[in-house]
């Protein structure tokens, strides 16, 4: 919903978490200038101190949002400004530590997120609810529980950055431009998902007839382990340039009603044989979030894929006792 703010009539986009990636979205969204942002955090004057910073920005990189921070209390207070988002983003949570699994997040973000969404949804009840937290299969089904929405306008990232790291090391092994590679990984965002080589094609020309098995399956296991990488190399943190930059192309494909096809974490009606369960496949995302769910005819081999990455969800969501 446009909101009007001294005369403004642009969309409203909140974030929850200003840390690493919720920062960092903040500011690509910003600067492309068409919506306001409003960047929240429970840890005093964070939110505050990054927003001003980016609006600051503002008149040397030369875009025209307004950026606002705000502290919110743990126990879900101070929402106010968020109220009427179009879009909310949610990535507050506890990031991992090297040797720690996404899974392992579990307990943590779920108490987080229960909080977080109520007050999002209090104060934006016909938001598109974004998630962004891990382990985020789990996390989205929280949210679309917690938020009581149809499950079109709860939607979470993790397949645009899986596919993005896929499509990063076949361009440097390969030699060709990174946007030259079409290709999708699908399933959970974890150990379980599920790279299709079948279906990726490199300037047209399937991958398969160049590269060898051996050497994509190298290349599979190091985006099944992307993230692992860079918590390696950080040690304090996660990954975020393109967590953030997944994150963005999501906002622009809901706000400027774009209606992309990219993988995303989707609820699931009995498509790939999977029913009432979260997990990564191919969707139409435009103004409306999820407006398509898009099935690829896979194979025996990839269908079971999925449906062991579905499985692996599922257990998650067990133990949330959801
Ligand atoms: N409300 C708002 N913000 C919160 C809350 C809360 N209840 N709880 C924690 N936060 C904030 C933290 O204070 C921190 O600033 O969320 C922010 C998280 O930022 P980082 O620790 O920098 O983590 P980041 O790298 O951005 O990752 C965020 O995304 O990729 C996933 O696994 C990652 O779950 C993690 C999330």
């Amino acid at each position: 919903m446009p909101i009007e703010e001294n005369n403004r009539v642009r969309k409203k986009v909140s974030i929850i978490g200003a840390g690493q990636t919720g920062a960092s979205t903040a500011q690509r969204i910003a600067q492309h200038g068409y919506s306001d942002v409003v960047l929240t955090d429970v840890v005093e004057g964070l939110a505050e101190g990054k927003a001003l910073d980016l609006q600051e920005s503002a008149p040397i990189v030369g875009f025209d949002a307004r950026v606002t921070g705000v502290t919110t209390s743990p126990d879900g207070a101070g929402y106010e400004p968020t109220a009427n988002s179009y879009l909310v983003i949610i990535t507050s949570g506890v990031p991992r530590k090297p040797g720690m699994s996404r899974d392992d997040l579990l307990a943590i973000n779920q108490k987080v997120i229960t909080t977080v969404v109520q007050s999002v949804v209090r104060h934006s009840p016909n938001c598109v609810l974004v998630m962004l937290t891990n382990p985020v299969d789990a996390m989205t089904q929280l949210a679309y529980r917690v938020s009581g929405f149809p499950s079109n306008r709860v939607v979470g990232q993790a397949g645009i950055l899986d596919t993005a790291r896929y499509k990063t090391f076949l361009a440097l092994e390969l030699g060709v431009a990174f946007q030259d590679i079409d290709a999708y990984v699908l399933g959970g965002h974890g150990d379980t998902m599920v790279p299709l080589p079948d279906h990726t094609t490199v300037g047209g020309r399937k991958l398969t007839a160049l590269l060898s098995p051996d050497r994509i399956d190298q290349i599979i296991e190091r985006t099944r382990r992307g993230g692992e990488e860079i918590v390696k190399y950080l040690k304090t943190g996660s990954a975020f340039y393109a967590p953030s930059a997944a994150l963005a192309e999501m906002a622009d494909a809901v706000l400027l009603d774009q209606k992309r096809v990219l993988p995303c974490c989707a609820y699931l009606e009995g498509q790939y044989g999977i029913n009432g369960l979260y997990v990564g496949v191919p969707v139409k995302l435009g103004a409306g979030g999820v407006e398509e769910i898009i099935e690829f005819a896979l194979s025996t081999d990839e269908l079971g894929a999925l449906r062991r990455s579905a499985d692996a969800v599922r257990g998650l969501i067990d133990a949330m006792k959801l």
